[in-house]
Order: C-alpha cells, then sequence, then structure tokens
C-alpha cells in the first residue's frame, strides 16, 4: 500500500512541514487556484467521538478544495455499535473514500487506522494519546505570530496528563533549537513521564510549577487546556481540580506585551471571556490557521499516493503487553503487539507509545 499517512507529528520531516507552510501560505493567498484541486475526490470524516473543529475543518477544508464529503459525527450510527473493529471499517472506508480523518476514544486507533486502510489517514486525535492535525494549527499560528518556531519558551497549562494537543506539540517544537518549556499543573495532572523523560532527553530546558502567576512573566506562549471531564476514571477528582486555573485581565497583566495565548478549544471556565478583546489573544485565530493547514495537508497527502509509508514499529522479538488500559491493543480483537525503542532504550507499545509490562 503505496501512501502517507498523518498519524503522528513527526511523520513529517521539518523539511517536510516547511513546504507545507509554504503551501498552506499560497492557499491563504490565491485560494481560487486550489478551488478544484480535489475535483472527484471524497473525503471522509469517521469521528468516533465528540468534535466541532476538526471534523468541520476537515470537512470546510474538503469542499473549499472542491472535493466532497462522506462519514460518521457518532459512531453509534455506524456499525461500531454492532461491534465492528476500527481495522475492518478502514478496509471497508477505503473502499469509499480517497482519503479519511478519524477520531477514536482509543490509543493508538489512529495507527490501526493507517495500518489497515488503502488510503491516507489522518490521526484527528485518538483518545490522550495525540491530536497531530491540531498541532499542525498551532504550529502554524506560532509561525504566524513569530516569523519562526525556534528560540520561544512555551507554558502549558491545565490537563497535561490528558491533553493530546499538549502530547503533540511538545513532540513538535523538541525538533526546534532553543525552545524551553515550563509546565504549569497540578500533581494529578503533571505530563505523563515518557514525555517528560524525552524532554530531558532531548536536552531541552524544562520547568514544573503549580502557579501560573509565576510563571506568566517568562513566557512567550502560553498553551492553556481545558481538564478534560471524559478521560476522568474517578468524578470526584475531575470535581475537585476544575477550576485550578482561570486566566483573566488580571493575571494578563503580568504577561510580556508580546506574549501570546493559545488553546486548542474549547475552553469550559479556564480563559475568563473578559481577555477575549486582548490582542494577545489567539485561539480564534488558531481556527482559522487550522482550517488552511489542513486544506494543504488534504491536498500534500493525496499527492504523495504513491509514496512508501511509514514503518511505526521495530522488528523486536519481545514478548509484553501495552501497560496503558486505554490501549487499542487490549479493546479491539486481532491486533498483534508492535514495539519500539524510545531514546532511553525503553521497550515500548508502537500503538500508542507506553511501556510494555515487564520489561
Ligand atoms: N481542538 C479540537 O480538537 O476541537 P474539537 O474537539 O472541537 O475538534
Amino acid at each position: 500500500m503505496y501512501k502517507r499517512d498523518l498519524v503522528s507529528i513527526t511523520d513529517y520531516s521539518l523539511d517536510e512541514l516547511e513546504a507545507l507552510w509554504t503551501l498552506a501560505d499560497d492557499i491563504e493567498n490565491h485560494p481560487r487556484r486550489y478551488k478544484s484541486s480535489c475535483n472527484n475526490l471524497k473525503l471522509a470524516t469517521l469521528f468516533y467521538e465528540p468534535s466541532t473543529r476538526t471534523r468541520l475543518s476537515h470537512e470546510s477544508a474538503m469542499i473549499e478544495l472542491g472535493g466532497n464529503v462522506i462519514g460518521f459525527s457518532d459512531a453509534k450510527a455506524s456499525s461500531a455499535s454492532k461491534g465492528e473493529t476500527v481495522a475492518d471499517t478502514m478496509k471497508v472506508m477505503s473502499c469509499f473514500a480517497d482519503i479519511i480523518a478519524i477520531r477514536h476514544n482509543l490509543e493508538g486507533a489512529a495507527m490501526v487506522a493507517a495500518e489497515n486502510s488503502r488510503v491516507p489517514v489522518i490521526n484527528a486525535g485518538d483518545g490522550g494519546h495525540s491530536h497531530p492535525t491540531q498541532t499542525l494549527t498551532d504550529l502554524y499560528t506560532i509561525r504566524k505570530n513569530f516569523g519562526r518556531l525556534d528560540n520561544l519558551r512555551i507554558g502549558f497549562c491545565g490537563d497535561l496528563k490528558y491533553g493530546r494537543t499538549v502530547h503533540s506539540l511538545i513532540e513538535a517544537m523538541l525538533r526546534y533549537e532553543n525552545v524551553s518549556f515550563v509546565m504549569i499543573a497540578p500533581d494529578e495532572l503533571k505530563l505523563p513521564k515518557g514525555l517528560k523523560n524525552n524532554i530531558i532527553d532531548a536536552g531541552a530546558e524544562f520547568v514544573e510549577t503549580a502557579c501560573l502567576e509565576d510563571a506568566l512573566p517568562e513566557l512567550d506562549i502560553l498553551y492553556m487546556t481545558r481538564i478534560q471531564r471524559e478521560r476522568f476514571s474517578d468524578l470526584s477528582v475531575y470535581d475537585r481540580l476544575a477550576g485550578t486555573y482561570i486566566l483573566d485581565k488580571e493575571k494578563m497583566q503580568k504577561a510580556k506585551e508580546k506574549m501570546i495565548v493559545m488553546h486548542p478549544l474549547p475552553r469550559v471556565d479556564e480563559i475568563s471571556t473578559d481577555v477575549d478583546d486582548d490582542p494577545r489573544i489567539q485561539f480564534f485565530e488558531q481556527v482559522m490557521c487550522g482550517k488552511i493547514i489542513r486544506r494543504a495537508l488534504i491536498l500534500d497527502l493525496i499527492e504523495r499516493g504513491s509514496e512508501e509509508p511509514i514503518r511505526r514499529w521495530e522488528d523486536i522479538d519481545a514478548e509484553g503487553e501495552c501497560t496503558n488500559p486505554k490501549c487499542i491493543t487490549h479493546h479491539e480483537r486481532g491486533l498483534k503487539p508492535k514495539y519500539k525503542r524510545s531514546s532511553n532504550g525503553s521497550l515500548l507499545c508502537a500503538y500508542c507509545d507506553c511501556k510494555i509490562k515487564n520489561e
């Protein structure tokens, strides 16, 4: 199966990302040139989890490229409700569509989708694992604001444990020079250990704090996140943590004049609406960047139809289960374990990047 997918943000090299920004800029400046680029092509959006932006911006992007859209926005309305696996669904959907965007609650579902589809697959979010098209959106927004993606200090605030947009953006920013990180979260929502190790292994500066006010004055970017109620197994913990961080006018006074505030949205109560007219607030601009970059991504993946796909696992003679209960390997039949090594040599599940038991 020759085709490229976007399962992880690292599927695109830095040079390929540069080419994507250039294409996105051209699409933004000359939309009429691209209005028929996907004539007679179909995008399928398979959304097993709720979404406003990601689904509709992919659909809107495809329509603006002259293509059509099919799909479902609720797994209950699909044959998943009768027990159909992601693997089988993808084999079926690649008979109907030329490109597929999938969002799923299980971590690693996007890799299973890519491995079983004959057409390009876009990961539109797999559980708490990753969300690479939001990362493309975020990188494109940062580049528009600062003219660069290096030499920046970025603070992530809120739900760093379950926030897949945080996980993907950290992975992306680690590839640029002199990016430092401030992780602002309560103990229960700190960044997963594996990701923290990746930052340390990459040699990037990294600070953890629970105090937003202390971190604010030093930041170029504040990336706020919602505390993700739907990912908690114990809702009393969510109730205790909800409302931990609220960015308001008073706190914004502590920030640099040129700092920007980003948020993948939706917001709940973590950013007061009284700051929406502050020019440093960029989250609605992010949404517009998201539509433009997704137009570029769809075009790019369709044009790469004859490329060798990316191999996401290594031939490692190992045994053992993934330790992540939310990994798709524990929920869907017929999936063989696949392994890879982390930068420090630990054995990881290739689907969800979590550690393997007894390793
Ligand atoms: N940013 C984001 O993923 O939003 P949706 O959940 O609305 O798609």
